[in-house]
């Protein structure tokens, strides 16, 4: 079975639809930027603050290629994973691309609570995101599926590409 790679901002909502979807199709969760902690024995905030982003781009990358390589995983991607061309190329391979959209505002809010994401962690957040997601916009826009998540639970979401891939799985 081809891999689900779950692409797009962070707060978008990929690690709530990964849940959603593992309990539906049965597949495992593979979480990159858990993975990424987990192997480097320090979460992501101190990899940003200890080596800088481009470092923590390498070592994103890295991790790219190697869960590129496993079958029927449900691939949940850091919300920069997509600024390589590179990383989302080894990961269609096996699997098939889903951005999850949302605007601004919903990201904010979605984001607020939380403390680990360094890029986030600036004076006026609305504006930082606003930024990024114009920037990477065209990125996102790299993917087999884009889908619109303003106003849906993870679970419709989750229907909504199993309908969409009914025949690409
Ligand atoms: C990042 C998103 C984060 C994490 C890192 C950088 C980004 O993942 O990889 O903080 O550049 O958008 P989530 O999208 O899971 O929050």
């Amino acid at each position: 079975m081809r891999n689900i790679v779950l692409t797009g901002f962070m707060g978008a909502g990929k690690s709530a639809v990964a849940r959603e979807l593992s309990a539906m199709l049965g597949m495992r969760i593979i979480d990159m930027d858990a993975e990424i902690e987990k192997e480097q024995g320090m979460d992501i905030s101190t990899i940003f603050a200890r080596f800088g982003e481009a470092r923590f781009r390498e070592i994103e990358s890295e991790m790219a290629k190697r869960v590129a390589g496993l079958a029927g995983a449900i691939i949940s991607t850091g919300g920069g994973v997509v600024l390589d061309a590179r990383n989302i190329d080894s990961l269609r391979v096996k699997g098939t691309v889903v951005c999850l959209m949302a605007s601004p505002e919903t990201i904010l809010r979605r984001t607020s609570s939380s403390r680990h994401r360094p890029l986030l962690r600036v004076n006026d957040p609305l504006a930082k995101i606003t930024e990024l997601l114009e920037f990477r916009r065209p990125y996102y826009e790299n993917a087999d599926l884009v889908i619109n998540t303003e106003n849906k639970t993870p679970r419709q979401i989750a229907c909504e590409i199993i309908e969409s891939l009914k025949w690409k799985l």
